[in-house]
């Protein structure tokens, strides 16, 4: 099966945007060679094992295994609860989200196909006290995932729906309702599952959260919420096949990567704005904007400088975002490149059939389809940006369907980890998050981060607040 995504970039040339934002063909003929030089080695590490997260496209095994385990559980089960953060829910919402109906919990079971959906990613407590009260929780699942199996969010949260539903249909019902998505041997969350006896499905080692959206991890609740996750595999694998070629302009990831380098690097693009025209791929935009942050996002390069690299991503949703965003885009600072995502053919089509005769002026909404205005809207953007001199890429889709969204995740996960080869520094990893994860530990008052908690504590900002703050 060949890629169905083309990538239309003519608008982050100099030739539409002027010199001092859009690029030449000298400036991509300059980091052709270095990008050949990454499509080979990322494909000659994947050959001997390593780059793991490539290999997730052909675990047709496993999505057999949970197509079964989906099909057996969805219809036992009215709510689905997924207990994760960042890397750990983000591409699962993200699929559900591209491949659902929008509005899934509001339908029938037979319609929406499985159980309703409900994410518990934050600790704030008043969306877990809502969630709570919004479930049936007789007749919930319950899916913790978490990598390292520790994540103090994931397990708070985690131990909060645990003892609700212990006390509300006894612990050994309970045990039967929870599965546990993460490491196959290692983690504090891998030892309760097996004390407790969960049913559990690996995190694949070797693989970095923000990597895992075609693993358990997000096929799982992809799968109980009626996603076909074969077709995500099929689309992953063809656009990994598409990403083979060490030809910069015929590999869609590499040219992404290039592009937003370059621009970042040599034109102060620092930011990169992924701007989907259909409100089902935003959740993608969210899950993108993770994986480029948290991958490229680096104090040290690969021989150790501090170089401080990396392209604060953003998100934003054609065309509610002309209304609000696209002012500062065409006319702020000149920091931007954007993305833009253009739907050939949306799923459905609505026609405005009449407009009232004694309003001339919208005569010209009479007949028109709505998925033209927004593409439209689409092709105005990208016309005001360029003209504003602001680079502006289109990655085109057919439709949305799981193929597509497979082949998205695999294309945004290469250019990410050749970015990281472009940059210089190590793509995978994320130290700054540890830290945060390990001064929360202290924080809370773990044992073994004692030495991290006085340090903290003789920090006075820290020590104010934290004596002064609700968890004192
Ligand atoms: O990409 C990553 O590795 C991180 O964003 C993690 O997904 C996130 O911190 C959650 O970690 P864990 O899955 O260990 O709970």
């Amino acid at each position: 099966m060949p890629s169905r995504i083309t990538i239309d970039y003519a608008n982050v040339m100099a030739s539409a945007v002027g010199g001092a934002d859009g690029l030449t063909d000298v400036d991509i003929d300059a980091v052709v060679g270095t990008a050949a030089e990454e499509t080979r080695r990322i494909w000659s590490e994947y050959a001997a094992g390593e780059q793991r997260w490539m290999a997730l496209p052909d675990n047709t095994a496993l999505a057999d295994e949970l197509s079964y385990f989906a099909e057996a559980e969805a219809n036992e089960y009215h709510d689905l609860i997924l207990v994760g953060i960042g890397g750990s829910s983000l591409g699962a919402i993200a699929a559900i989200q591209a491949l659902g109906h929008p509005f899934r919990n509001l339908l029938s079971k037979e319609q929406r196909g499985g159980p309703r959906f409900f994410v518990l990613d934050n600790p704030d407590p008043e969306k877990v006290a809502a969630t709570l009260e919004t479930v049936d929780l007789e007749r919930t699942l319950v899916n913790v995932v978490t990598k390292s199996g520790q994540t103090a969010e994931t397990m708070a949260n985690f131990l909060v729906v645990k003892n609700a539903l212990e006390q509300h249909v006894g612990r050994e019902r309970a045990r039967q309702q929870i599965v546990a998505t993460t490491d196959p041997s290692e983690g504090l969350l891998r030892q309760l599952a097996d004390q407790e006896g969960y049913r559990t499905f690996p995190v694949p080692p070797g693989v970095d959260g923000r990597q895992t959206v075609l693993s358990a991890v997000g096929m799982l609740p992809a799968a109980l919420c009626g996603v076909d996750i074969h077709g995500l595999l099929r689309g992953a694998a063809a656009m990994r096949d598409a990403c083979r070629s060490s030809d910069l302009r015929a590999n869609p990831a590499a040219l992404l990567a290039a592009i937003a380098f370059l621009a970042d690097t040599q034109k102060g693009k620092s930011m990169l704005v992924m701007m989907p025209y259909g409100d089902s791929l935003f959740g993608i935009a969210d899950w993108f904007r993770q994986l480029w942050a948290e991958s490229l996002g680096k104090r040290l390069s690969l021989t150790g400088e501090e170089v401080f690299a990396g392209q604060t991503p953003i998100k934003a949703l054609g065309a509610i975002d002309q209304h609000s965003q696209i002012q500062l885009y065409t006319e702020g600072p000149n920091d931007k490149l954007i993305f833009l995502t253009s739907i050939e053919h949306y799923r459905s089509q609505v026609t405005i059939k009449s407009t009232p005769g004694s309003l001339p002026d919208l005569a010209y909404l009479k007949g028109a389809e709505l998925g033209t205005l927004l593409d439209r809207e689409r092709l105005a953007t990208a016309w005001a940006l360029t003209k504003a001199q602001r680079p502006n890429l289109t990655i085109s889709i057919p439709t949305i369907d799981a193929g597509i969204a497979g082949e998205l995740f695999f294309m945004h996960q290469f250019q990410t980890v050749l970015a990281g080869g472009l940059y210089g520094v190590n793509p995978f990893g994320q130290p700054g998050v540890e830290a945060g994860k390990n001064a929360t530990y202290a924080l809370m008052g773990r044992e073994g981060y004692k030495s991290l908690r006085d340090e903290l504590l003789a920090s006075d900002p820290v020590s104010g607040q934290y004596l002064a703050g609700p968890a004192a």
